[in-house]
């Protein structure tokens, strides 16, 4: 988003339509620099988040962060039909991915989004202001909304059209005039070949048919594992060949379980496609989410099964090229706005 705001915010207020080039969701100060919350840590201060391998979304300070972010009104969750959350032969998007603990149901709607702190520290740390962002599996609003704020072009790839009218909708509303800022109907196994050039590939793929989209024979989830899984890599590959040499990806991903209970090992999958497209698995951090739910099903769960509740996810970055090179197209723009922050 190229947009201005001089509104400033104080810690906690919700997030403004029409941000700045120099974004924080906190707002900007008297002197239009972009609010930092005050933290004990002078590393979380520089990096808005510590850069450990475990991330915790349960954090105060992350969900401050994350209702800053969301109280600027991304509804991630329109554009899937209502037959899609907790019913229907597909059963529930959401009600699944808050069952396996991937996600966090939300208050306003039962339903949740994809966590736009995630996004802001993907984004942050792994690509430079004024990176084009490839996200082959858009799915809601939110990555894009969030890579416009943050001065990044997006290009995000989605199979159901109802999802992309219902994303523009957002795009315009929330980031009014970024020509930039843009999702692509269709199969990205054909989409991505007239995608942008990417300095940075960031995506949330359907996790197989644990929530399945549509019927339409195109979307992955409606696939056979290993159907889904020659699909999925054949997607992967052509948004490794879209990304610039020298540059990052990051795709976030959970296991889950096949019909018989055991898991699919979908992370090493996941990994193995990236290596097979050329890209090296280069970060791995373990995103602690809420319990949720799951402390309602703990019990039986472990009493009935030995199942552990899920409360993670796994944030995988990978790298094509020479990984000081990407380090510093990562930083060239970032860290002087960083710096000038502190
Ligand atoms: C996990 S969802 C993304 C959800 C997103 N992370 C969010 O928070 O809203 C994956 C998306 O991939 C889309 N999809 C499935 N098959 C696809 C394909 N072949 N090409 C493009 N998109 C596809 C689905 O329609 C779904 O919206």
């Amino acid at each position: 988003m190229n947009n201005q705001n001089s509104q400033s915010t104080t810690e906690g207020d919700a997030l403004q339509p029409n941000p700045p080039s120099s974004f924080s969701p906190f707002g900007l100060d008297l002197f239009g620099e972009p609010i930092r919350p005050e933290t004990k840590s002078p590393v979380a201060q520089k990096f808005i988040v510590s850069p450990f391998s475990v991330l915790s979304a349960r954090d105060g300070a992350w969900q401050d962060r994350k209702r800053a972010w969301t109280g600027m009104g991304i509804q991630s969750e329109l554009g899937r039909a209502d037959e899609m959350t907790y019913m229907g032969a597909a059963k529930s998007f959401d009600h699944y991915r808050v069952k396996e603990g991937v996600r966090e149901s939300t208050e306003e709607q039962g339903t949740s989004i994809f966590d736009p702190v995630v996004c802001e520290l993907m984004y942050s740390w792994f690509s430079g202001k004024g990176a084009q962002v490839v996200d082959p599996f858009a799915g809601g609003s939110v990555r894009g909304i969030v890579a416009s704020c943050l001065g990044r072009k997006y290009w995000g790839g989605e199979l159901r059209g109802e999802q992309v009218e219902e994303n523009r909708k957002q795009g315009a509303d929330l980031c009014p005039g970024d020509t930039d800022l843009c999702w692509e109907e269709g199969d990205s196994v054909k989409t991505l070949d007239n995608a942008p050039d990417a300095d940075f590939v960031f995506s949330c793929p359907p996790y197989g048919d644990l929530e399945i989209y549509s019927d339409d024979p195109d979307d992955i989830s409606n696939m056979e594992y290993h159907t889904f899984k020659a699909a999925y890599g054949r997607i992967i590959l052509k948004a490794v060949k879209r990304l610039k040499q020298d540059r990052f990806a990051c795709f976030v991903v959970g296991d889950f379980r096949d019909k018989k209970g055991f898991y699919r090992n979908f992370v090493s999958d996941t990994i193995a496609a990236f290596e097979a497209a050329g890209a090296r698995f280069y970060n791995e951090a373990i995103l602690v989410t809420s319990v949720g739910s799951g402390s309602m099903r703990v019990t039986r769960q472990f009493e009935a099964g030995r199942k552990l509740v899920k409360t993670h996810q796994n944030i995988l970055v990978f790298c094509k090229g020479d990984w000081k090179k990407a380090t510093k197209a990562a930083i060239e723009g970032e860290i002087q706005t960083n710096t000038k922050t502190i």
